[in-house]
């Protein structure tokens, strides 16, 4: 099928490449001029593991172009994917602004009648107006031929070609058969796994299909807010009884495995830490909270998470405080700058917020990242930067490990206790063994793991 993408952030590029992979002809756009000609010039404005195969594949295959002009990518397009920012507004709505300006650029554009598929995240029914928008720029001869569907994303960054391959569900919300017809036939090559898989070189493993849940347009917008919301309670809870357990001697990392084990609760999301960031959880749970209040639902839950999740950043600094007594002019290294690991993005990233917070407490920082350095840099002017994480610890004061990169739970740690002045970590994400950094010397505060002699020992069935 003949399919056009109109952005490319994070969500448009791995979607336009995935689905060029699997068999259709992509032409991606995006008025950011810069982004494109990065994009023509065959290189990456993102991180995003394995992105890089899947692009340089489906160019190989001529199956997948890039331009500036969005008329260009509609014009012979069947289907077309909305993937624009809706980032927050002062209010906590999410700004449709992009989304309402595409829309029109698609009326304006298109020739032949298409089906117009908003996977940006978008609060629900904005599907409605998305075609009211169409049809009333559209006036002429195909005005009245688009039809609208919701597909949202639910990839994460740093995992995301694996997600688009292998999903759980998709999920499409459509008012006509026609539309699921044609979603399905887009996404075939998905449920009957007819692509060259670029996570599972060996062949991908057996398992259940992904589901194809058929819903109303409401219904799939709706979901794509209450998943992501979940998601942030979920772990706001985790982050409540850490604080518990600090007070109470439990280890939380005991606590969410068993409560992980029962089926009904499942393990995922419910790691303890510096809470939440990125540009999907804290606005997507903001922008929920909005609508339901915009319609007279009380869901005060959603407040008490975003509450709970921003309160993370003064929890930490308050251990800090109470670890150097006086900050000021301290040296502090920090590891980790990314909102979590294996993505480059620092938007609403727990660590640049930590990090803003030492610079106004006078602090001496110098911060590592393996990939976010260069974002990072853009956001955070007077931080000195470091090759890496050795570099930062050089005489450091203490060290706060802020995003859990793998390669920072494998440091050669009684290197780094050599390298600083005080050897002193504070472990934001739970990522060491608090025994083990006690036997290297370290002293060692974390999130809710207190008692370090009291091990239950948890045995896998
Ligand atoms: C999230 C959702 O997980 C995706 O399903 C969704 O498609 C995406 O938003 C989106 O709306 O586009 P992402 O923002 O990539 O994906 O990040 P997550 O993996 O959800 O992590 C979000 C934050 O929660 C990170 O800061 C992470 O460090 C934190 N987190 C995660 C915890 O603090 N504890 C946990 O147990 C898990």
């Amino acid at each position: 099928m003949r399919l056009a993408v109109i952005g490319c952030g994070y969500v448009g590029l791995v979607t336009g490449a995935c689905l060029a992979e699997a068999g259709h002809d992509v032409v991606a756009t995006d008025n950011d001029v810069n982004r494109i000609n990065t994009l023509n010039a065959g290189r990456l404005p993102i991180h995003e593991p394995g992105l890089d195969r899947v692009m340089d594949r489906a160019r190989a295959a001529g199956r997948l172009r890039f331009t500036t002009d969005c008329a260009d990518a509609v014009g012979a397009a069947d289907a077309v994917f909305i993937c624009v920012g809706t980032p927050p507004l002062a209010s906590g709505d999410a700004d449709l602004s992009a989304i309402d300006n595409v829309a029109q650029q698609i009326a304006a554009a298109s020739r032949s009648p298409k089906l117009v598929i908003e996977k940006s995240t978008v609060p629900a029914q904005t599907g409605e107006q998305l075609r009211r928008v169409l049809n009333v720029y559209g006036r002429g001869a195909h005005g009245s031929g688009f039809r609208v569907a919701s597909n949202p994303e639910f990839l994460r960054e740093g995992t995301a070609i694996g997600d688009f391959f292998h999903p759980d569900r998709i999920v499409v919300g459509v008012e006509d058969e026609e539309s699921e017809k044609q979603l399905r036939e887009i996404y075939r090559p998905i449920l009957e796994r007819r692509f060259h898989c670029p996570v599972h070189d060996s062949g991908c493993p057996e398992g259940r299909p992904p589901a194809f849940l058929v819903t109303t347009i409401a219904s799939a917008e709706l979901i794509k807010h209450a998943s992501n919301s979940f998601l942030g309670l979920k772990i706001a809870y985790a982050n409540v009884l850490a604080d518990l357990c600090e007070r109470l001697g439990g280890d939380v990392e005991e606590v969410t495995r068993a409560m992980g084990m029962d089926p009904r609760i499942g393990p995922q999301f419910l790691n303890a830490g510096l809470g939440f960031g990125g540009f999907c959880l804290p606005k997507d749970i903001q922008a929920f909270n909005r609508l339901a209040e915009r319609h007279g639902v009380d869901f005060t839950l959603l407040k008490e998470t975003e509450r709970i999740n921003k309160r993370r950043i003064e929890q930490l600094m308050e251990k800090v405080r109470k670890a150097l007594w006086v900050v000021k002019e301290k040296k502090i290294a920090v590891l980790g700058l990314a909102f979590k690991p294996n993505t480059d993005d620092v938007r609403f990233a727990p660590a640049i917020e930590v990090v803003r917070c030492l610079q106004a407490e006078h602090a001496v920082v110098r911060a590592t990242d393996p990939v976010a350095m260069e974002k990072a840099r853009a956001v955070l002017p007077g931080v000195d930067f470091a090759a890496d994480a050795y570099a930062a610890a050089r005489g450091a004061d203490a060290l706060l490990l802020l995003t859990e990169w793998p390669e920072y739970r494998v440091l050669d740690w009684k290197r780094i206790a050599r390298e600083m002045a005080r050897p002193l970590v504070i472990d934001a994400r739970n990522a060491l063994s608090p025994v083990e950094m006690k036997s290297l010397g370290f002293e060692y505060d974390c999130f809710g793991r207190p008692d370090l002699s009291s091990k239950t020992t948890l045995v896998s069935a």
